[in-house]
Order: structure tokens, then sequence, then C-alpha cells
């Protein structure tokens, strides 16, 4: 009986003790539909599944392959795809590089705007507000979407971003990391990483981060604070809701990405979208295993499609291809007349299993984070093929980092020679796959696998109730005391004072000289 008892009572004790932990709950806010930003969210909320957690996460997509462990709901916001791929339709993505970066800020801000106010009124999101559930956390990526901090102030718990390109302007404020301007890019300025930036790149730096703080302040966070004001009158203004973040799981690493300063709260987690290789489908794993000079994958990634590039830029590739002695697999959406023998093209690539294949000699990308990420994962060498966004801040560091050649694809010099040229230096200089397997090896040197990290740190969020002792005090500044400038206005001022006392000394003794010289003389 008394062993009875004392068990019941120890299970009681473990079963409140290990709850928070074992067990969470946690909301994930993801409507965003597109390609990577998609798959970033929802392997983040499946691995954590899969770590035992309870799962809700408000997203455009139905998960196909739903966790084995803990449980996962969707609040399904539907309509969100076809809104996005209707936007999409028009537009060639291909010319996007041709618009200026301030024409993309204004315009990646309308799109958020509409999906974060359609989320906020969304019938299925307002009863699941007042259904009195619980959470332990909140998660959502940091991506002009300040209004839905406000989910983690109806459910009164902490706040956990995901920033999808890393420490960088789009979160640093949120948590006070250090921008380090004069040497951390802004991701809008291309510097060279090994010979620092010089005078010029440091002014434009300086001024691409201040515009676009500028611009968040004044123009993008009073459009999100007008949108929350409008569906939830009673809600708290957004500088307020910004408090309640706890920690930033940082998508990057310090094998792949510039190595800068990270606040206590910002963690690196790049690469827990990775999956550890699987068997390929047959007719694949045949084509890779009798390709005895090697093979080239060539993918542009999911937002962009290979059959949407122009017929001339197709030609140049095949052309190139023809000459090869590799084999080239080639996600390619249609069929493709003229193809030469060694081409094989699939509309879907299982693109990590393949570039873990031991013939894959090379990879020709566009240069998204995912891709250049599982390229390192497995020291894949790259050409990439920037066309917009962060593909061209990644193509500069594979080049920097010595594992790539890049070529942007709107660039003049594009020609089937230059292509030719790039492709056959990375197959025959050992320089790239050295480097590339230099970069995989720093990949997987690290204290904790990155979806184990992601664990640990969420866990250790909800364990500590936001862990607000991880936040440094220079949130609470403004921007003048943080960057010491009202103590710079001050010394110089002091400076000035003393400069200008010194002249009048002067100004007085040389007057009250001469005057005596004068008097001399009129004496003598
Ligand atoms: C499933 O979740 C439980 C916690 O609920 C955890 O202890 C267990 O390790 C998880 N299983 C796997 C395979 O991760
Ligand atoms: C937000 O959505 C509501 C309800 O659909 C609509 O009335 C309002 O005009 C929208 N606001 C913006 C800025 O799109």
């Amino acid at each position: 009986m008394k062993t009875c008892l004392t068990f019941i009572c120890c299970s009681f004790v473990l079963l409140l003790c290990g709850k928070s932990v074992e067990s969470a709950k946690i909301l994930g806010v993801f409507p965003m539909p597109g390609g990577s930003h998609y798959i970033l969210a929802s392997k983040l909320m499946k691995g954590l599944a899969e770590a035992g957690h309870d799962i809700t996460i408000i997203t455009p997509y139905k998960l196909k392959d739903v966790p084995k462990n803990g449980t996962w709901k969707e609040v399904l916001m539907e309509g969100f795809v076809e809104d996005f791929q209707f936007r999409m339709k028009g537009e060639d993505l291909y010319e996007d590089s041709k618009r200026n970066s301030l024409e993309k800020i204004v315009s990646y801000n309308h799109l958020m705007l509409s999906w974060v106010n359609n989320t906020l009124y969304h019938p299925d999101v307002r009863k699941l507000i007042n259904s009195g559930e619980k959470f332990d956390a909140v998660i959502m990526e940091q991506f002009f979407n300040e209004a839905h901090k406000v989910f983690a102030h109806f459910f009164k718990c902490p706040l956990i971003l995901l920033s999808s390109i890393g420490p960088s302007a789009l979160v640093n404020f949120v948590v006070g990391n250090p921008p380090e301007l004069s040497y951390a890019p802004h991701f809008f300025v291309q510097a060279d990483l090994d010979h620092g930036m010089g005078f010029f790149k440091r002014l434009e730096n300086l001024l691409v981060s201040a515009g676009e703080s500028a611009l968040r302040t004044y123009y993008s966070t009073p459009l999100q604070q007008e949108i929350l004001e409008k569906a939830f009158p009673e809600a708290p203004p957004i500088t307020e809701l910004q408090k309640l973040v706890s920690l930033v799981l940082a998508n990057s690493h310090t094998s792949y990405a510039q190595a800068v300063p990270m606040v206590p709260n910002m963690v690196e987690v790049g690469g827990y979208h990775v999956d550890p290789p699987k068997a390929l489908p047959k007719d694949l794993q045949d084509f890779l295993d009798n390709a005895k000079d090697g093979v080239i994958y060539f993918s542009m990634g999911s937002n962009l499609k290979s059959k949407d590039m122009s017929v001339e830029k197709k030609k140049m590739f095949l052309d190139v291809f023809r000459k090869l002695k590799q084999k080239v697999l080639w996600k390619f959406e249609e069929e493709l007349p003229k193809r030469p023998e060694n081409v094989l093209i699939r509309s879907w690539m299982p693109q990590q299993d393949i570039l873990a294949h031991p013939n894959i000699k090379l990879f020709i990308t566009h240069g998204g984070l995912l891709s250049t990420t599982e390229t390192i994962y497995h020291g894949v060498p790259i050409l990439a093929i920037p066309v917009f966004a962060d593909q061209f801040a990644n193509a500069f560091k594979a080049v920097q980092f010595g594992y790539g050649l890049q070529i942007a694809y709107n660039a003049e010099k594009f020609s089937e020679k230059m292509l030719s040229e790039l492709i056959e230096e990375l197959l025959n200089n050992k320089k790239y796959r050295e480097n590339a397997r230099r970069r995989s090896k720093l990949y997987h040197d690290r204290p904790l696998k990155p979806m184990e990290s992601v664990v640990y740190w969420v866990e250790y969020a909800i364990r500590n109730k936001g862990a607000r002792h991880l936040m440094v005090n220079g949130v609470n500044q403004s921007w003048f005391e943080y960057y010491l400038l009202d103590i710079m206005g001050f010394l110089a001022g002091i400076v000035l004072v003393l400069v200008y006392l010194v002249k009048l000394g002067c100004k007085i003794l040389c007057c009250k000289t001469g005057r005596a010289k004068n008097v001399k003389e009129k004496v003598n």
C-alpha cells in the first residue's frame, strides 16, 4: 500500500515537473506561402513534433507526411496558395534583379501585409484565439509580419522567432544584436569578406542600413500597426509586443555564413531542414551509379522554374552540356526537345539524396539559401546563377569561400563560352571540391545537430518561461543611445567650446601684447 502510494505520488510529481519539457504545446504561426519559407517552417515544427511536442500550425499547405510522434494540428489558410500563384503569374521572376532594392522591399511589404491581415481575420484563427486553448510557446518567422507577434500576447507565452536568413537587419533590432556596420554587410550590400570593407563600402553599408531601418520604422511597422489595431483594437502596440520575444533561431551557420557576433538569445540552427540521405528511386540510382565521369546536377530551386528561362539561355545550357563527357541531371518542368543523350530531366528531384551521391561532381544552382546549405552538408562545389533576393549574396560567399563560381543570370557577359569555361574550371580544378569538403567538415562539427539545437533551445525557452535573462539591455535604448551618439555629440561639443575658448584667449593675449608694444614704441 505504502509503496503503491509513493509510486503514485512520484508519478504525479514527475508528470507535473516534466510536463512543460516532455510534451509542450507549441503554436507555429507560418501562413506565408512560397517554397523555401514553407520548407523551413514545416521542417521546424515537424522536428518539434518528432521530439514529442504537440504542434498547432497556422499554415497555407496541408502536410503530406504527418509526424509520428507528438501531435499535429493544422489551421489551414485556404486561398493563400492560390493568391500567391495568382500574384506570381504575371511576374517574370527571372527579370526581378532589374528592380531596385527599395522597390523590392516595398513590394515584399505589401505582399506580406495582405497575408498578415487575412490571417488575423480568418474565422479559424479567431476561433483558436477565443478557444481558451493554452500554449507554452509561439513560434513565427520574422519577415515583415510584426502584427503576428500579437499571438504571444493572446496566449500569454514566450515568443520565438525564426530568422530564415540568420542574423540580419530583419531581426537584429528585435533582440539588440549588434549590426557591426564596419565589417558585416547588410543583405543588400555585397562586400569582399576577405579584404574587408573599405571607406566607400562602409559608407554604403551605413547608408543602406540606415535607409532600410528608417523605411521599417516609418513605413512598414506603421502599416502593420494599422491592420493590427483594426483587427484587434484591444491589442497592445507593436513596440510592446516586440518585448515578448525570447529567442531567435537563426537559420545560418559559420560553416557557410560570415562569422558575426550574436546576442545570447540568438542561436545558430542553420541546416536543420537537411535530412540524412535516403535511398534514391531506382532509375536515378542507376543513372548516377553508371556515370563513370560523374554527374552535374542542375536545379533552379522551387520558385524559379528552369522551363521559364529564356529560349536562348536554355539553348546555351544544352549546347554546353552536349559537349561534356559528364552526365547531367536537370530539374526541368516540361518536355525538352533536342535534348542531348547525356542529359536526363525530371520535373521533381530528390535534391538532398542526389547531392549525397559520390558521383555528383558539380551543382548548378540559383544559389538559394536552402540549396547552398544542402551543398555544404554534402561538400559539393557549385556554379551559382543568382537571379534575385539573397541569391547574389549566397553566390558571392561561395566564391569567397572558394567552393564555387558564379555568374548572374542577367549578366551581360553570360554567354555559351563563359558558361562552358566556368563549368570546365569547376570540374577540372580540385580546389573547389577541397574547399567544399572543408566547409562540409566545419558544418558537421558542432556540439548538437542543428535540429537537436532547435529542440534544446525551444525547450529551454519554455522551461525558463521565456528566458528573458538572455536579452541584452540594448533593446531598451534608443538608437542614438545605443551608438553613443549623445555622448559623442557631448564630447564634440566640449572640444568645440575648448577650441573657441583657446582662440578667444589667444586673441585677448595678442591684443594686449600688441597694445603694450604700441605703448612702448610711443614712449620711445
Ligand atoms: C517521442 O516523444 C517522447 C516524448 O513525448 C520522447 O520521449 C521520445 O524520445 C520521442 N520519440 C522519438 C523517436 O523521438
Ligand atoms: C484587412 O482585412 C479586412 C477583412 O477582410 C478588410 O476589411 C481590410 O480592408 C483589410 N485591410 C487591409 C489593409 O488590407
